[in-house]
Formats: structure tokens, C-alpha cells, sequence
């Protein structure tokens, strides 16, 4: 979060420069204005600094055009999460992607890893036992295709430090899905067997889960002796203690270069 900002201080006026080539009525003035707007409104979801959260992160550059990114923000993106907040005046839109667009420009420039380097981490920490890239790996985790493309590099320095705590823990008006389905649970079957998993689903009967060998486990909940939902916590280790500062970077710039299809 510091060095993010520090960096945006020191490149704020070509950012400006740049932001004030990009339509005609747009000024430093409006990425200020915008700013505003999106501290009341977009935080929530989004993150300060668009660091990302809930929905995904925005301080990273965006191929939309400015008409595409004037709907998403005017109309949001219906049944995906993306709500229409209000009705913005244009000139408040234009703020607001002018505000979006400097978010984009600060984050390509503030990662100090190698994203190469990480690349070599991540395979010798064996993040692929549990996670898919590309079509490889396993799916015990969440799959990492996109995950650039979804997350802020501080959300993910700490998704590595600290699992579990990253996920939203019913602060937000809408829980992220991700904090659902791998939230980790122990049962303990009538007979005195424990298993824990994380939990696929869930309804009033049943409830799934799968272990940490990747095995799929479905309960009826009259047959449990006890479920224990464990908050906050997470399947995923620590990697705090288990990587130098500078590995540390280097995965985070490897995570964040992965882009491809969500
Ligand atoms: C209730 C949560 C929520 C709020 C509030 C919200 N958004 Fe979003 N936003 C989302 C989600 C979820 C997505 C991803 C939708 C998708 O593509 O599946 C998204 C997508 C976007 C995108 C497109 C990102 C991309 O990579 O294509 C932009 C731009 C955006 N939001 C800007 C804003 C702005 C500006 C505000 C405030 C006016 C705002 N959002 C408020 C949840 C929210
Ligand atoms: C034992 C399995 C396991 C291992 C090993 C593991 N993870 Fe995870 N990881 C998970 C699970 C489960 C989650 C989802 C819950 C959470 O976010 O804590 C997760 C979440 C994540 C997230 C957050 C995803 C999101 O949507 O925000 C990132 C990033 C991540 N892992 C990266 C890594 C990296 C990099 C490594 C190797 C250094 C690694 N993981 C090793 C199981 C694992």
C-alpha cells in the first residue's frame, strides 16, 4: 500500500500530462474529483487504490476504450456482480474513468520483483500442488489463470503471508465467492470419523466437501455428530516464514503476470 502510493506521488504529473491527452474535457482536476467519487462509492468492492477485494482490482491497465468503460461505470455489467451505483451525471463518469485510468498507469510501475524469478519459486515451493496455471497444476485452491487480472500486488503479497485472512469475512455487503467455497471445514461423522475440507456446497440436508488429497466428500447432516466452519482460516500454509523478502517479490510479480482467461 506505501509503496504504491509513494510511487503515485512521484509520477503524478506525467500521469496527469498523459490523462489530460486522453479526452479532451479531462483535467487533473477530474482524477481528483474522481478519486472522490470513487472513495464514497467503489471502495467498498474495489479497494482504496483499486487495490481489489471483492471485485477485482483496478490499479492495473485496462484495454476497454473509454465509451466501454464510461457503460461499465454508468450501467454496470448486469448479473456479474458489477452494480449500477447510481445515476452519475457524464461529468461525474468522466471524473471516474479518468480516476480509473490513473489507477492503471500506477500499478505498472510499482512491482520490484522479477516476474521470471518468481516463475522458478512458485514451481520449486510447489504452489502447483494445489493451484492450476494453464491447465496445469492441481485444483485443490483457486485456479491462478487471471489471478493478475483479479487481484492488487498487496492483496496477493498478503494472500501468501497471511491466507485465509485475505478473504472478506462478512464486512462487505456481498461475501466474495471465493471465501465460500474454500472455507475450511471439520465434520465428524456419527461413528466418530473426522474429516476436514474445504466446503464445495452446502444446503439445509447435505453438505460437500474436498480433503486436502483432493478427495470429494458428501455428508448428510443428519448423519454428522458436529460441523465446525473454520473462519478465517485457511488450507493454504504460510508462506511468511518460508520465502525471503526478495522471493516474496518475485512471486508477487509472477502472480500478477498471469492475465490469461478467468
Ligand atoms: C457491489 C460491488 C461493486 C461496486 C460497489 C462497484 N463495483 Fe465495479 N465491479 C464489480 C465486479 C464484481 C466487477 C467484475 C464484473 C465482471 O467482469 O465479471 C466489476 C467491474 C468493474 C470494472 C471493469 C473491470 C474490468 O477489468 O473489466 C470497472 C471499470 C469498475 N467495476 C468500476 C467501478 C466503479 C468506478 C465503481 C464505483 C462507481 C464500481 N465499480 C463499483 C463490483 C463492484
Ligand atoms: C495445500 C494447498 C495449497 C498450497 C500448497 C498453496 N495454496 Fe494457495 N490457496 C490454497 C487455497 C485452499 C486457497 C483459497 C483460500 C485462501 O485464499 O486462503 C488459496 C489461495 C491462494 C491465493 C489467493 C487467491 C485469490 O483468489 O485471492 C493465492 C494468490 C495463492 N493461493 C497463491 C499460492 C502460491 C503462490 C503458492 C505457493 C507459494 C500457494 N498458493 C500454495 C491452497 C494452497
Amino acid at each position: 500500500m506505501v509503496t504504491v502510493q509513494r510511487v503515485r506521488a512521484g509520477i503524478l504529473p506525467c500521469l496527469l500530462l498523459a490523462a489530460s491527452t486522453l479526452a479532451a474535457a479531462q483535467s487533473p482536476s477530474d482524477v481528483e474529483q474522481g478519486r472522490r467519487l470513487y472513495d464514497g462509492m467503489c471502495v467498498t468492492c474495489h479497494g482504496f487504490d483499486g487495490a481489489g477485494g471483492e471485485a477485482p482490482s483496478l490499479s492495473r491497465p485496462m484495454s476497454h476504450t473509454d465509451e466501454t468503460l464510461k457503460s461499465i461505470i454508468g450501467n454496470g455489467i448486469p448479473n456479474r456482480g458489477m452494480p449500477r451505483v447510481r445515476r452519475f451525471t457524464d461529468n461525474e463518469v468522466l471524473q471516474l474513468v479518468s480516476y480509473v485510468r490513473s489507477l492503471g498507469r500506477v500499478a505498472s510501475v510499482s512491482l520490484p520483483g522479477n516476474a521470471e524469478r518468481g516463475g522458478e519459486v512458485y514451481r520449486r515451493q510447489g504452489c502447483t500442488s494445489c493451484h492450476m496455471v494453464n491447465g496445469n497444476g492441481s485444483s485443490l485452491g483457486p485456479e491462478l489463470t487471471g489471478i493478475g487480472a483479479l487481484r492488487a500486488p498487496q492483496h496477493l503479497k498478503q494472500a501468501l503471508a497471511d491466507p485465509g485472512a485475505v478473504l472478506p469475512r462478512g464486512t462487505l455487503p456481498i461475501p466474495a465467492r471465493a471465501y465460500f467455497e474454500y472455507l475450511p471445514v471439520l465434520v465428524v461423522t456419527e461413528d466418530g470419523r473426522e474429516v476436514r475440507g474445504m466446503r464445495i456446497n452446502e444446503d439445509t440436508f447435505t453438505i460437500q466437501l474436498r480433503d486436502a488429497g483432493n478427495r470429494f466428500h458428501t455428508f448428510r447432516k443428519s448423519n454428522l455428530r458436529r460441523i465446525e466452519k473454520e473462519t478465517g482460516k485457511s488450507l493454504m500454509p504460510s508462506y511468511r516464514d518460508r520465502l525471503t523478502a526478495a522471493e516474496t517479490d518475485d512471486l508477487v510479480a509472477y502472480l500478477s503476470s498471469l492475465r490469461g482467461a478467468k
